[in-house]
């Protein structure tokens, strides 16, 4: 198969590392594998140790390669040293523990270290990285521009020492053009860049990077993106090589067709309200539908968490910079701040009978107050959309939430979480005493199995509002209360 058009990748799907011309076997125990003069186990930096940097690392070094990952602050590397995660993601404490311990995966302070030095044991000792990974931050900076400041120190730190040949990787989620500015940064002719973003879940990271849907690599040069994708030929996935600003787009292509179909589903919730269908029955019954999928399409408090909004917005500003008007876009947003009312204005009808009635002085309970379930991140929880929402129409709000810590006591945690406006409880039942509606606004499973006619026995109105349609209504209906979810056809 020809991999370049006048030096140009061109846009291929393949199967597997058997495509690469690599075999998809794992690596022998010395971490090695050499097979038709191809050897794809690699000397991997890894710049930044954030949860991309760090699952990145951990499923590289999983892999087989040789991974050094390197991050800026000093106590999270002792902390990483010693095995203890600042966040929290299933398996990858175990993963990082086990490559630490079969000596695939170290963790530094000084990139510098992470670029030059592979570890003591490595039979090829004292060689450069091969792939440097940049899981940097690279935020949206004024007009859309990528705010490349962590990524200029890097380079800064580092671009005399690249081998010639290394083969600079950008996982973040970057504006278009980012990997052409960060190779004029660099300025290194003789080192290529690449982009290869990351889909990865919180919540399910780890199962992600191992069990890729895809993995894209964008590159203009065919050789740099071919020794990338060949890092993960072991895991067979589709690699969809290309160049380097569609490898860019597509993440963001990807991030914005999920919020997309989010806030349609959301959009049909509310028209199933008014026409008396259930969105449950009609969810399911075009889900089968092969070309709309079931994932996906549960309605809720409107989507949120530290990418789908940062990606829309990022998205729109790309749109706007190149002078085209990306309406459905535009929709997608605004449709989703319209969610975040529209609980609002449920909730009210919920306490006082009326979409306009008053919530001063109401106390409501809050179950659930991260972005999603499986997760302890807040950031841009439709959540605290909510709760602040509920706030300003003068609701007294308590929440609970089983990832956040309420107890300064509690033992088996580092940092008690505050909330603005929220006062944190450890036990549901502190949430409902007293309130006048329950509001579920994560969807951890646990609150399925909450002791449901006990919480209605201590609540002053027995409502449940469920953004999450996550209750079985005729649970709650034994237990005397009254549910009231999203689109669904009240029984
Ligand atoms: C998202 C993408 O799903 C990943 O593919 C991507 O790699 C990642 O962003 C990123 O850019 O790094 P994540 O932010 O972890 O992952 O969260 P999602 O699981 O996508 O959920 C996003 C929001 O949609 C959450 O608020 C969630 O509660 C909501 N959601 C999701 C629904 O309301 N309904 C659903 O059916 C699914």
């Amino acid at each position: 198969m020809k991999s370049s058009v006048r030096g140009r990748v061109v846009c291929r799907t393949w199967v597997g590392g058997a495509a690469l011309g690599v075999p998809a076997v794992a690596p022998s125990a010395a971490g090695a594998v050499e097979s038709g003069g191809h050897v794809f186990v690699r000397r991997v930096a890894v710049v930044g140790a954030g949860y991309v940097g760090l699952t990145t690392g951990a499923c590289l070094a999983s892999l087989g390669h040789q991974v050094v990952c390197a991050d800026i602050d000093v106590e999270k590397v002792d902390r990483l040293r010693r095995g203890t995660l600042d966040i929290l993601e299933p398996g990858l404490a175990e993963l990082v523990a086990e490559q630490v311990s079969a000596a695939r995966l170290s963790f530094v302070v000084d990139v510098a270290d992470a670029v030059t030095a592979v570890p003591a044991d490595d039979p090829d000792g004292g060689r450069h990285a091969e792939v440097v990974f940049l899981c940097l931050p690279t935020p949206m900076g004024v007009g859309g521009v990528a705010d490349l400041r962590a990524v200029e120190a890097v380079i800064e730190e580092t671009r005399e020492l690249l081998a010639p040949g290394t083969v600079v990787v950008n996982k973040s989620t970057v504006p278009v053009g980012t990997a052409g500015r960060t190779a004029e940064l660099l300025d290194r002719p003789d080192v290529s860049v690449v982009s290869n973003p990351e889909f990865l879940r919180e919540g399910s990271a780890v199962q992600d990077f191992l069990h890729p849907d895809r993995i894209v690599v964008g590159c203009d040069t065919a050789e740099a993106a071919e020794r990338v994708a060949a890092l993960y030929a072991r895991l067979g996935a589709p690699t969809v090589l290309t160049d380097a600003a569609s490898a860019e787009l597509m993440k963001y292509a990807a991030n914005c067709f999920l919020a997309m179909k989010l806030s349609y589903v959301n959009a049909m919730a509310e028209l199933c309200e008014r026409v008396g269908a259930d969105i449950g029955d009609v969810t399911e019954g075009i889900g089968y539908d092969r070309r709309i999928g079931q994932a996906f399409l549960s309605p809720g408090p409107g989507w949120g968490g530290s990418c789908l909004p940062k990606d829309t917005h990022a998205l729109l500003q790309v749109a706007d910079a190149a002078d085209f008007e990306f309406r459905l876009l535009r929709a997608t947003i605004d449709t989703n701040t319209r969610q975040r009312q529209r609980i609002v204005d449920k909730v009210r009808q919920a306490v006082t009978g009326r979409r306009t009635g008053s919530l001063t002085r109401v106390r409501l309970g809050l179950l659930g107050l991260t972005f999603k379930a499986g997760t302890d991140d807040l950031r841009d929880s439709p959540a605290l959309a909510i709760a602040a929402l509920l706030r300003q129409a003068g609701a007294e709000l308590v929440g609970y939430d089983p990832a956040l810590v309420a107890d300064p006591a509690d033992p088996d945690r580092a940092a008690v979480h505050q909330v603005d406006g929220v006062t944190l409880v450890s036990d549901p039942l502190e949430v409902a005493q007293g309130a006048e509606a329950l509001v579920v606004l994560t969807e951890w499973p646990v609150f399925r199995t909450l002791d449901w006619p006990t919480m209605a026995g201590v609540m002053k109105q027995p409502v449940v509002v469920d953004t999450r349609n996550l209750l079985d209504p005729a649970t709650l209906r034994r237990a005397g209360l009254t549910g009231i979810g999203l689109g669904r056809r009240e029984a």
